[in-house]
């Protein structure tokens, strides 16, 4: 199992520094990325797709809350959850940035009540294991060498019977030549080009990204075997391998080989929902009592920790975890250390 890098992480966090004082405290760092307006426009398509997906999920029998957002950037769609859908959760991200952006776009966005917000790793989940009814994510999976590590860990903290809901992820082109470099996927050329180009970018140009650029990783190679194992431990899976034009087929089980073998080839977009085995789910459990100490974690114990603002702490070991700026840090010391050696500075070591 290939891991996360701490160099990866480290870029992930300096990226979305940046994108923090661009996009939040407007000012102007990033030729290619877009500024406030642009992402505040594409950050509210997300809140409505996230809310027509959310209410087809809660049709279909899942329950939604509490929730985890793994690699929840903005908050957006963990808002959306929290006020438009009565659902109380947690927003986790590596990125504290990203987090605390969370405040401005309540304000952009007319939401009053703030998700949890959790500044930690997804490779380490400070939740309890069989607690969580729901987790979800969007984009986030294929910012590891491998998602193994992380759908084992939301396998972990999920409740038996909860759901693992999961969007805009990409599985690997077959039948892919690289002709020429393309425009970064994220960027705003990339949104400009036309239907034709798009096309032919999509068989023929060698995938490029904005982020890779800062040490981040963008996973556009995994393979569908691969997804298939990594969800392979839930008990009901039901992944949808979308690929160009109608071209569409189930992951698992496909009922028309033909669509398989075109989605397979031509690669695109996975998306899924999939059920862990058991059926005791505990929607009036508070996600306060779901999370637990991260130094603990790593002796093996799942200690709970308690809000003593503006701290968490471990009655257990009696470590102390801050709150910044409405942000918990949930990392071991040694971690907390490596990826926030100002903030640890400061807060741990003073
Ligand atoms: C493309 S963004 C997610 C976009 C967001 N979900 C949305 O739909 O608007 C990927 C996110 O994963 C986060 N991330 C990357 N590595 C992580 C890790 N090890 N633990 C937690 N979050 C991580 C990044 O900080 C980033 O915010
Ligand atoms: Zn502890």
């Amino acid at each position: 199992m290939k891991k996360q890098s701490v160099s990866s992480k480290k870029g992930e966090i300096e990226f979305r520094k940046k994108l923090f004082q661009q996009q939040v405290e407007k000012k102007s760092f990033l030729n290619n990325e877009f500024n406030a307006e642009e992402i505040e426009k594409i950050l509210n398509n997300r809140i409505k797709k996230t809310i027509e997906q959310m209410i087809m999920l809660k049709e279909s029998g899942v329950c939604l809350s509490p929730f985890v957002e793994i690699g929840a950037e903005r908050c957006q769609r963990a808002l959306a959850m929290r006020n438009d859908l009565n659902a109380i959760g947690a927003a986790v991200d590596i990125s504290f940035d990203m987090l605390k952006s969370c405040d401005y776009y309540m304000r952009v966005f007319s939401k009053s009540e703030a998700p949890l917000r959790i500044c930690c790793d997804a490779n380490s989940l400070p939740f309890r294991s069989d607690s969580v009814p729901f987790v979800f994510c969007y984009q986030t999976l294929h910012h590891f060498p491998d998602l193994t590590p992380i759908v084992k860990e939301i396998h972990r903290i999920l409740s038996p019977g909860g759901h693992f809901f999961f969007d805009e992820e990409p599985y690997k082109k077959v039948f892919h030549v690289n002709l020429y470099k393309g425009k970064s996927i994220y960027s705003k050329e990339s949104l400009r080009a036309s239907k034709t180009k798009k096309v032919f970018d999509f068989f023929f140009a060698e995938k490029s990204c904005n982020e890779v650029d800062h040490g981040i990783i963008e996973n556009e190679e995994i393979a569908i075997a691969v997804w298939r194992q990594a969800l392979n431990s839930f008990q009901e899976k039901n992944v949808k391998l979308q690929s160009i034009k109608n071209i569409s087929s189930e992951l698992f089980n496909p009922k028309h080989y033909m669509a398989f073998l075109l989605a397979y080839l031509f690669g695109g977009n996975i998306s899924g929902t999939c059920r862990k085995a058991g059926s005791s789910i505990k929607s009036e459990i508070s996600i306060l009592d779901a999370i637990i100490c991260p130094l603990c974690i790593e002796n093996g114990r799942e200690s709970k920790i308690d809000q003593e603002n503006p701290w968490f702490s471990c009655s257990e070991c009696g470590n102390k975890f801050p709150i910044i700026d409405g942000v918990v840090f949930l990392f071991s010391h040694k971690k907390f250390e490596e990826l926030y050696p100002d903030i640890f500075i400061k807060v741990i070591r003073k």
